[in-house]
């Protein structure tokens, strides 16, 4: 056997096309193209000055060691304070894992919850991560579809069909990436009802909780009058602008972050410790940034479907929240550009990239053929831009 054969682990899993789309659109940037990305997943701003203040303050005072391996206590009791003012939450520190972003929670969450056998719902259009996740910890993903016109809220009939006695819970994510689609309190309560109903633990993705446009944001863990079993991950990289600094959390039952800690002390020992208090600048100081960030999402969101309706043959509902829309192109699937036929969303999009240099992202990625998210974290002279060139090279295919 050779030292470069890789585990099967390795093999199974699919490597983060959303982050190659990023890469390849440095790619042409370093050869001097003039490339549009609409295809970031991350804000443009730089992460608010109190915060960064708070993390140079952390280096030049040697805070630079090991913490707690689920995280200092200070910030765990300022997450309680923030879920507890926010969100109508009540949770204790020992109910709080702090991780490397909200990715390793979740990713850790898969791992100490799902096991080879077990089913677990994910709904479609997915985050490309989820499906990961569940492969990574032997499991299998059952996906259900969603309601495109209806804030792609779940296909109830077909989530119910789907549960069976392998089920063993379900990864919900509203705001969700990629769709922007937020749930109504009804379609979260049917969640919570049909996951007590079977048993099933709910993971709860909220790192887009601050970025609803249309109406107030509820938790999932705040509607739970069924005492179903929710763990709710959360995130500041979108709210605060700190993407890099890597600071994500999971609060739950006393018993799975246990075990969660257990998994991380082994991984990763603890958050990096910097990023810790910066994290603790940033949910305990002033929140009026987090509202300025907001307001421009919103401006740019109305631009972007305004721009995005305008196209011949698309199809995009609004979406209430997250950075991203997720139009519907399939009118342009089976058209040509000098003999090359648009097959799928990954072509459209190479056929974007290619034309107009503007990067998008396909929908077939996640699990949503016709369909290509634009994110809207970027200035509206970009946003203006990128579509003017898509509109010009959508116009030269026949
Ligand atoms: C839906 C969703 N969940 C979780 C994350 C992970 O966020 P982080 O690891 O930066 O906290 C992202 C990041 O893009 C996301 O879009």
């Amino acid at each position: 056997m050779s030292a470069l054969e890789f585990s099967d682990r390795v093999h199974r899993v699919n490597p983060s096309f959303t982050l190659e789309m990023t890469s390849r659109a440095a790619d042409l940037r370093s050869k001097g193209i003039d490339v549009i990305n609409l295809s970031v997943g991350e804000p443009d701003f730089n992460t608010p000055e109190h915060i960064i203040q708070a993390g140079k303050e952390a280096m030049d005072e040697g805070f630079t060691k090991y913490t707690a391996g689920s995280g200092m206590i200070e910030l765990r009791r300022a997450i309680c304070e923030k879920l507890l003012v926010e969100n109508g939450l009540t949770f204790t520190p020992d109910q709080v894992l702090v991780s490397n972003g909200e990715k390793q929670s979740l990713y850790t969450a898969c791992q100490v919850l799902f096991d080879r056998g077990d089913e677990v719902i994910v709904f479609s259009p997915y985050w490309v991560s989820f499906p990961e996740f569940v492969r990574l910890a032997d499991a299998e993903s059952v996906i259900v579809s969603t309601e495109p016109n209806s804030q792609f809220e779940p296909n109830f009939n077909e989530l119910i069909s789907k549960i069976n006695s392998k089920t063993k819970g379900m990864i919900i994510n509203s705001p969700s990436n990629p769709t922007g689609g937020v749930w109504s309190n009804n379609a979260i309560n049917k969640i919570l009802d049909i996951s007590k109903q079977n048993n099933l633990i709910v993971i709860s993705d909220e790192c887009y909780e601050k970025l609803v446009f249309d109406g107030q944001y509820v938790s999932t863990e705040k509607l739970n009058n069924y005492n179903t079993e929710v763990l709710t991950c959360m995130s500041l990289s979108k709210t605060y602008a700190m993407t890099g600094w890597r600071i994500g959390y999971t609060v739950g039952n006393h018993n799975i972050i246990g075990a969660m800690s257990k998994l991380q002390g082994q991984t990763t020992s603890c958050a990096n410790s910097i990023g810790q208090k910066a994290a603790i600048a940033a949910l305990t100081g002033d929140q009026k940034c987090v509202e300025n960030m907001r307001n421009k999402y919103k401006e740019r969101r109305d631009l972007m479907i305004g721009l995005l309706k305008e196209i011949k043959g698309v199809n995009c509902a609004v979406p209430g929240g997250a950075f991203y829309a997720f139009p519907d192109f399939s009118y342009y699937l089976g058209k040509n550009y000098n003999g090359e036929k648009m097959n799928d969303s990954f072509k459209l999009c190479d056929y974007i990239l290619d034309v107009a240099k503007v990067v998008t992202v396909p929908g077939d990625g996640f699990g949503a053929p016709g369909h290509i998210r634009f994110s809207y974290a970027v200035s509206k002279d970009t946003i203006r831009k990128g579509i003017d060139r898509v509109v010009k090279a959508l116009n030269e295919l026949n």
